[in-house]
């Protein structure tokens, strides 16, 4: 699946979002590479702090199927009129299993930016972040 594909496949997303409280919905659509694609979209609760951002939905998905670290690329995509900004939280999340991620931000029309997750999130926490000073 090409950039421009994962892409559609994030706004595709839209549709299944769940959002009674924002109104605001997102889709993901993540790449690994080998070419399985893991689908998300936002899924908001009445306790609306337990809400689960598309990105993480996605992630989520890998993860619990198996697919660890083995990523390419993600698209995040919303109805906005400026592009689709992954949140802090979900910046560290793929940070944590891939900092070499591509992330691709879309906006409504369709366009979209392709950057690295390391220039999202600059001097990012991970597990190598645990090493301590033996002692
Ligand atoms: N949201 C996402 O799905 N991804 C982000 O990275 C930013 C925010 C969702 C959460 C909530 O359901 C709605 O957008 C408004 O914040």
């Amino acid at each position: 699946m090409t950039d421009h594909e994962l892409v559609q496949t994030a706004f595709s997303m839209l549709e299944r979002a769940y959002v009674p409280y924002s109104q605001f919905p997102v889709g993901a659509a993540l790449r690994c590479k080998d070419g399985t694609v893991f689908t998300g979209c936002n899924i908001e609760n009445a306790a609306y702090g337990s809400t689960i951002c598309a990105e993480r939905t996605a992630l989520v998905k890998a993860v619990s199927e198996g697919h660890l670290a083995d990523w390419d690329a993600i698209a995040i995509a919303g109805n906005s009129a400026d592009y689709c900004w992954p949140c802090g939280a979900c910046r560290q999340m793929l940070f944590e299993f891939c900092p070499d991620l591509t992330v691709l931000v879309a906006r409504a029309d369709g366009d979209f930016v392709s950057l690295p997750l390391k220039k999202l999130l600059p001097y990012g926490f991970g597990p190598e972040s645990l090493t301590q000073e033996e002692g």
